[in-house]
């Protein structure tokens, strides 16, 4: 361990949702993989001891942990902690600098919804605990750009820059690292990868489950603060980033800003928000509720590269699969040498994004052997599949124990897409209603009609 690696894991919100589905499970694994040595200790207001913690430690690694590992667990448990009580109250943090016995790195996660983040960060700054800290953020960083601000403000008043990490798991995720590496690491895509070969691109996060119970989570955020500002616009810029002049450190954090920053605000033309029928009767969810289950739009770069070329993005809740796709669909080549009817269907690049499969495919044209000049569609697949790759949790955890904050958002990038999105969050724009397990609704196809309308994702390979 280096000098300023973390020395002690705090995790506000240990007895939530987030720390049950995906921070004990990337606990464990990074046990398993002797990534984790230090203390884990929980804090939450739940009336509950350290044994109940680890019931639910133990319930969280079952049900979405791929099982129990004993000998991990029990390593877990003997470094898990728990401090109980409220975070208003200053008893708490001091009883937290007891349990920190001396830690001089500590890293705290805050897995608590926004409103209790000024709360925590300032008992954190008035205890003297977040000296030498560093501090993991969950999104959303706010609710618009005025509100993201606030928040870095008060994250400032205790951290510097340099000490926060705003999480945004998708930039942790195997298949987004794969996409920078394909397209960085390889010689062939790079000349064709912009507006003189590729007609247009879309990404599509299907999910083919609803709301999950957390109604009224939903109700705030809605899927354009929930998944389109962060994690699909990291995807964009992933995609349509200059090569980074190195592929670590600020570098990769610079260049996919230089892409939001190219990025026009949308408007209501360039948008089409859905709601599945039957979200308006989950609970939590207001009876005339307005908030968008499903989304498409279009994204418009004003850069040298990309001008002309529009990326289509779509997300939504209750479709028929779950998966997450890139689709770049090539132009067609300048001359139908072969006669053939001009409706064939153009090259692409595919990338497979999720859930579990990381995948490239080309399509491309082959001839159909016989003695006429026709062909047919073929695709080349590659797909990754080893099976012990780290989730995004586990990897960006451990990230943020050493210090290395590449794979989070900075505060200028979320400002930058906050300046995107935020023109159409006031704006009253009309809600598509659209029945569960379909693409949402029609409408959304009018945008993207004149280039091939949308591909549709399969659920399996
Ligand atoms: C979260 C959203 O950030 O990402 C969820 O809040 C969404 O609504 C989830 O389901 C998707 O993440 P993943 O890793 O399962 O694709």
């Amino acid at each position: 361990m280096t000098e300023s690696h973390a020395d002690a894991i705090v995790l506000f919100g240990a007895t939530g949702d987030l720390a049950f589905k995906k921070i004990f499970p990337a606990l464990q694994a990074m046990i398993k993989r002797g990534h984790l040595t230090v203390p884990v200790i929980g804090v939450a207001k739940a009336n509950r001891h350290v044994a109940d913690l680890r019931d639910r430690v133990r319930e969280s690694l079952t049900q979405c942990g791929g099982g129990v590992d004993e000998a991990a667990f029990a390593r877990l448990i003997e470094l898990l902690r728990f401090v109980d009580g409220d975070y208003r109250e200053d008893d708490v943090f001091m009883r937290l600098r007891r349990e920190l016995n001396g830690a001089r790195h500590p890293l705290y996660y805050l897995a608590i919804p926004p409103s209790m983040f000024r709360t925590v960060v300032e008992g954190l700054g008035k205890s003297g605990c977040a000296q030498g800290a560093r501090v993991v953020v969950e999104k959303p960083f706010g609710r618009d750009l005025a509100s993201a601000q606030a928040l870095n403000r008060a994250l400032h008043s205790v951290f510097d820059e340099s000490m926060i990490f705003r999480i945004d798991h998708y930039l942790g995720k195997e298949s987004i690292q794969n996409l920078l590496y394909f397209r960085f690491a390889n010689s062939f895509l790079e000349p064709i990868w912009n507006r003189d070969y590729v007609e247009s691109v879309q990404i599509t996060m299907a999910e083919r489950f609803g709301v999950s119970g957390r109604g009224s989570f939903y109700e705030e955020t809605g899927a354009l603060r929930d998944v389109v500002q962060n994690h699909l616009l990291q995807v964009v810029a992933n995609l349509a980033m200059e090569p980074p002049i190195s592929g670590a450190g600020e570098a990769l954090r610079d260049e996919r800003i230089k892409v939001f920053k190219r990025m026009r605000p949308l408007t209501p033309h360039s948008l089409l928000r859905g709601q599945f029928r039957g979200y308006r009767h989950e609970p939590g969810v207001a009876p005339d509720s307005q908030v968008e289950t499903f989304a498409s739009l279009q994204i418009d770069l004003d850069s040298w590269r990309w001008a002309g070329v529009p990326f289509f993005i779509r997300a939504g809740k209750h479709l028929p699969v779950t998966a997450t796709e890139v689709f770049v669909t090539l132009k067609r080549p300048p001359q139908n040498v072969f006669g053939e009817t001009l409706g064939a269907p153009r090259n692409y690049v595919r990338f497979r994004l999720g859930p579990d499969r990381v995948a490239v495919a080309i399509g491309a044209r082959a001839k159909v052997p016989g003695d006429k000049m026709i062909g047919d569609e073929t695709e080349l697949f590659v797909c990754h599949q080893r099976g012990d790759e780290m989730e995004a949790y586990e990897r960006l955890i451990g990230d943020a124990m050493i210090g290395d904050a590449s794979l989070f958002a900075r505060q200028d990038g979320v400002e930058a897409t906050w300046r995107v999105v935020d023109p159409i969050l006031t704006v009253p724009t009309p809600i598509h209603e659209y029945e569960a397990g379909t693409w949402g609704p029609g409408e959304s196809q009018t945008l993207i009609a004149p280039f091939g309308g949308w591909q549709s994702p399969k659920e399996h390979e």
